[in-house]
């Protein structure tokens, strides 16, 4: 294979990591400057910024007025055991997963929370469950972007409206760039790290009033910390839904997260982060497309994501080779790119087949994708003529 050519345009910004995520387009500092800083998160000023934060979420992601949201502890990890250890129990649960976040929360309900009603239903990555086979009458866990799978629910129109139980959905890598059917979902948790290009940490929880409901009939049998406490006395702690935190939160992070909800306003709101999200991720369409070598790992364009893009390499001289080198040929690819400075953390996840994972969320600006995307050609390219020559 003759040397293949280096591109001459570099992304201006070469992050696509799928977590912590690139910040929004013209992000300094300097957009930290008024942060409540050194003051009690209790008095009014810090208080008032952590009711900002809510009210601007709720209006972005147009969050019914009957639904509470929380800003809660440990990002979105924090958010859904903080869901899952206070609901779960009181009904049998289809635990949904089809990718290595989804699999965690069933790790959770089976080894950890010891579940003795769970039913667990799987896809392989690239594919999803068929939400036919789900029993919404049982509470029902899942993950609407599989961030490490680049897989998504295509739309909520299996999930019934007069359903018994509660579905509580990981909404981390879709919050922000697709629509999320409220009406469909009792609870739901993201973390500022992924679309929004916020700071990890802290966890949004968004409670629908028969999750409020459950919290407040029901108690679990195992005990609950602090942490994780979301009523008292029987009744819900409405002070965490205004800004009350349990704990003490990082009034950096807050004001970051007020400063990303202020560009998601100025670039049209939800309409307009989940434009940018579809544009960029046309990009790369275009390019799969037009190469023959490259693939998405999502096995139908209906649940391919576009904040979270993952590829394989579909050459079959190179899946004809052992797993193990595939992984070298990707890996060699990603490190290629991170070297000449044009992709920063793009390797598939750790337990995703092998292959590049490229964020494409709204703060992507589209013009870097498609400057990334001559380079993708270039470092398969230039892997494959190494691999050419060692043999
Ligand atoms: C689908 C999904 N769930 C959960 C997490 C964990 O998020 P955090 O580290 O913010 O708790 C991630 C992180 O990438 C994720 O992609």
């Amino acid at each position: 294979m003759a040397n293949a050519t280096k591109p001459t345009t570099r992304p201006a910004n070469p992050r696509f990591s799928s977590g912590p995520c690139a910040k929004r387009p013209g992000w300094t500092l300097d957009a930290l400057s008024d942060a409540a800083l050194g003051r009690s998160h209790r008095a009014k000023l810090g208080k008032n910024k952590l009711a900002q934060a809510i009210e601007d979420t709720r209006e972005i992601l147009q969050v019914p007025d009957d639904y509470r949201i929380g800003i809660v502890p440990a990002s979105d990890t924090g958010a859904v055991e903080m869901a899952m250890w206070s609901l779960l129990g009181a009904r049998p649960v289809d635990m949904v997963a089809w990718e290595s976040f989804g699999s965690g929360w069933v790790t959770d309900a089976v080894k950890q929370l010891k579940l003795s009603d769970a039913r667990v239903l799987e896809a392989g990555y690239g594919d999803i469950v068929d939400f036919a086979d789900v029993n919404f009458d049982h509470d029902v866990v899942f993950t609407w972007n599989g961030t490490t799978s680049g897989v998504r629910v295509p739309n909520g129109d299996k999930i019934p409206a007069d359903r018994q139980g509660l579905t509580i959905c990981d909404a981390t890598s879709a919050a922000f760039a697709q629509d999320l059917p409220w009406d469909k979902l009792d609870v739901v948790t993201f973390s500022w790290q992924k679309v929004m290009g916020g700071e990890a940490a802290h966890g949004m929880l968004i409670l629908s009033p028969r999750a409020v409901e459950r919290l407040t009939t029901y108690k679990p049998a195992w005990p609950l910390p602090k942490i994780f406490r979301l009523t008292s006395g029987g009744k819900l702690i409405e002070g965490i839904f205004k800004g009350e935190t349990i704990n003490t939160p990082s009034m950096l992070c807050v004001e970051d997260y007020l400063d990303a909800l202020q560009w998601g306003k100025s670039v049209g709101g939800l309409e307009g982060l989940k434009a940018r999200a579809d544009a960029n991720l046309a990009v790369i369409e275009r390019f799969v497309e037009a190469n023959n070598w490259i693939g998405f790992l999502a096995k139908t364009p209906d649940i391919r994501s576009n904040t979270s893009v993952c590829l394989q390499f579909t050459d079959p001289a190179l899946t004809a080779l052992p797993k193990e080198s595939q992984e070298a040929f990707a890996k060699g690819v990603a490190s290629l790119l991170e070297k000449e400075g044009v992709a920063l953390d793009i390797s598939a996840y750790r337990d995703a087949p092998p292959g590049l994972r490229i964020w494409t969320g709204a703060t992507v600006e589209t013009a870097d994708l498609e400057a990334l995307m001559p380079w993708l050609a270039y470092a398969y390219e230039t892997q494959k003529a190494s691999l050419a020559h060692a043999a």
